[in-house]
This record gives C-alpha cells, sequence and structure tokens, in this order.
C-alpha cells in the first residue's frame, strides 16, 4: 500500500519544512505503509534533508526524458537522483491538459526515470466528457500503450472529473478501472481523485486499489496522517 501526497504548486521550502518535521512525527509508529510525499522542485531538497532516515520518500511531480540539454524549465532524472529523491509522477492531467504532454510525451519521462532508478507514478484517467461517451476504456488502453510493467512502475487512476472537485468515484467505478488497468499492466494501482481522510478506508480497502494519491487533503499534515493511518489498517 502506498499513499503519495502530490503538493501541486503549494509550499516553498519553509512550509516543507514545517509539513515534514510533522509528518514524521506523526507517522513515526505508523507501520505497513509506504508514504510519499510530492512537493514542487524548490522544496524537494529540504525534503530530502528533513525526512532521511524515515521510510516516507519524497518524490517530483515531473521529470524530463533528456539527461541535460536545452530544454528551459525542465529537469532531468539525473539532477533528481543526486538531490536523493526517490521517485517522480509523470503524466499527471493537469500536465496533459495545461501544458499539452502527450501520451508518448509521457512514455519517454517514464523510461528515462526508471532507466535512471527513480520510481514512477504515472497518471491515467479520463475525463468527463469521454466517460459519457463510454470511451473510458479506450482512453485507459491509449494511455498505458506507452508504459510497459516493471518493478519500479505504479500506476495512478485519476479520473479528471474527480480531481479538485469533491466528486470520488464509487468504489464501483473505482474497482472496474482498476481491474481494467491490471489486465493490461500487471503493476499496482493507486486511485486518485477528491481522496480525503473521510472517503479513504473505503476506497482503500477495494481489492484492486492499492494505495492513493492525494492531492488537496495531502496539504494539511493532519488529514494527510489520517489518510496514511486507514492505508496501514486496510
Ligand atoms: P485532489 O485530491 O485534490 O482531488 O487531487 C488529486 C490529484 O490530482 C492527485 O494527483
Amino acid at each position: 500500500m502506498l499513499i503519495a501526497g502530490n503538493w501541486k504548486m503549494y509550499k516553498g521550502q519553509a512550509e516543507t519544512a514545517e509539513f515534514c518535521i510533522e509528518l514524521k512525527r506523526s507517522l513515526a509508529d505508523v507501520e505497513a505503509v509506504d508514504v510519499a510525499v510530492c512537493p514542487p522542485f524548490p522544496s524537494l531538497a529540504v525534503g530530502v534533508q528533513i525526512l532521511a532516515g524515515t521510510d516516507i520518500a519524497v518524490a517530483a511531480q515531473n521529470v524530463h526524458w533528456e539527461e541535460e540539454g536545452a530544454f528551459t524549465g525542465e529537469v532531468s532524472a539525473p539532477m533528481l537522483r543526486e538531490l536523493g529523491v526517490y521517485g517522480a509522477i509523470v503524466g499527471h492531467s493537469e500536465r496533459r491538459q495545461l501544458f499539452g504532454e502527450t501520451d508518448e510525451g509521457v512514455g519517454r519521462r517514464t523510461r528515462a526515470a526508471l532507466d535512471a532508478g527513480l520510481s514512477v507514478i504515472a497518471c491515467v484517467g479520463e475525463t468527463e466528457e469521454e466517460r459519457e461517451r463510454r470511451e473510458t476504456e479506450d482512453v485507459l488502453r491509449r494511455q498505458l500503450s506507452v508504459l510497459e510493467a516493471e518493478d519500479n512502475l505504479v500506476i495512478a487512476y485519476e479520473p479528471v472529473w474527480a480531481i479538485g472537485t469533491g466528486k470520488t468515484a464509487t468504489p464501483e467505478i473505482a474497482e472496474e478501472a482498476h481491474e481494467f488497468i491490471k489486465g493490461l499492466l500487471d503493476v499496482p494501482v493507486l486511485y486518485g481523485g477528491s481522496v480525503k481522510p473521510e472517503n479513504a478506508e473505503e476506497l482503500l480497502s477495494l481489492p484492486a486499489v492499492d494505495g492513493a494519491l492525494v492531492g488537496g487533503a495531502s496539504l494539511d499534515v493532519e488529514s494527510f496522517a489520517s489518510i496514511c493511518l486507514s492505508a496501514s489498517r486496510s
């Protein structure tokens, strides 16, 4: 079971330090769950430093496929490795929708990160319109076609209509999508989309749900720790 907190564009170094010190305390006795936080790039180093020696990992929110070069605004896998970062999120729907990332690019980013020794949380998921048009399986199949099952690869199923909307997928929808994904790629699958302390237990108890990628509720130590606790019980 993995619980990862995707902080998106929240928390600079000072807030990250405060959060990590508190999280370390809150999770000191929590067992049987892997936990990762994914701060913005400038806050990664302080996270790594404070969480060193704990089981809480620090991951980035994206990674480029080249090792270095003229790619303004991008960060490479070796740079993240040098910082002591354990992995990266790739292909988040916000990257796809707001910054034009493609399936092909997601495939290249994932490949490079895995080759460099990073773990990857690759995100997939359909929009509301795609679900209404009954295209969910086609979309997932297309998004997953650029990926191969590997030890350090985890998929996050994040239906776009459930992200930041408070609309969580029903257990039936989540379970069905997770089973479909696992049928195509034999790797752990996290659920993402309005996961909160109030719904975590139910979602995490589903047989095909191997953890959660948490956005908004991961920004508050108490609520994030409570989700981690639910995971350790399921
Ligand atoms: P919310 O938990 O805020 O809906 O965000 C989900 C998400 O995008 C995690 O990557």
